[in-house]
């Protein structure tokens, strides 16, 4: 692997690869927090989601469906970031049949599902580019396709585009049991990170808490955002 390719990699796979030992625990805490915040109310879909590109969503997704995974439970980790998606990369699949493939008719739910070398962990990528991706998550077709891997898997996590850029993971929040939001430390603006928490709390989305992401912290990085 060329050095790169290593750099592009990067923190990627964090909680497979224990390179760093406190990034892993603080996915574990997370998780443990998502699981207490399910006592009362069911968690089983989940949006990631931040202000922007570039904030650490696809990371923080794939690194929190591996803790889960983990644990024992039976996940799915679903690419629904239609305009630029990654997750095929992470996982080296193969991105032609997907999400929007299943979305527009041309594939039914299971071979749409990959597995993966984690044995509780399956992920569905993509899918090919579509012009229209915010028509195709506010579809019938959509709602389908959460009843139904619902029925399947004990969590749903869906990557998502940025909040502040496209209306994607809004109508995907909508459709979810919970919502966390990325926040990238030195990076994200104060202002952003309110008017994302604003546009999905008036979207009906249950904001569950942010995860301030890159910031060295002696205690975990997992926050409750009040009101
Ligand atoms: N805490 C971090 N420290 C260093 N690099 C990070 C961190 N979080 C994310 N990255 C890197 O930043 C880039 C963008 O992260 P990504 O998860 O793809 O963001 P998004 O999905 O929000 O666009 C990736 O190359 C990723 O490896
Ligand atoms: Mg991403």
């Amino acid at each position: 692997m060329t050095r790169k390719k290593k750099k592009e990699r990067g923190v990627n796979l964090i909680t497979i690869e224990r390179k760093s030992k406190q990034a892993s625990e603080q996915f574990r805490t997370i998780r443990s927090n998502i699981n207490f915040a399910s006592i009362n109310k069911e968690l089983k879909s989940l949006v990631i989601t931040s202000p922007h590109s570039g904030d650490g969503k696809t990371m923080t997704a794939t690194n929190l469906a591996i803790v889960f995974s983990q644990e024992g439970k039976k996940v799915l980790l679903v690419d629904a970031d239609m305009r630029k998606p990654t997750i095929h990369h992470m996982f080296r699949l193969m991105n032609n049949n997907g999400l929007s493939n299943y979305l527009v008719g041309q594939q039914d739910i299971n071979s749409i599902i990959n597995p993966t070398y984690l044995t509780d962990l399956d992920i569905v990528t993509s899918g090919i580019i579509p012009p229209n991706p915010s028509e195709l998550l506010g579809s019938i077709q959509m709602e389908k396709f959460m009843t139904s891997v619902k029925e399947r898997y004990d969590i749903i996590i869906f990557d998502t585009p940025p909040v502040l850029v496209v209306t994607d993971s809004t109508l995907l929040a909508n459709l979810c049991d919970g919502v966390l939001l990325v926040i990238r430390a030195k990076k994200s603006e104060i202002s952003d990170v309110k008017k994302a928490k604003e546009q999905l709390k008036y979207a009906g989305a249950n904001l569950l808490g942010a995860i301030l992401n890159g910031k060295k912290l002696p205690q975990d990085s997992y926050y409750y955002i009040k009101g």
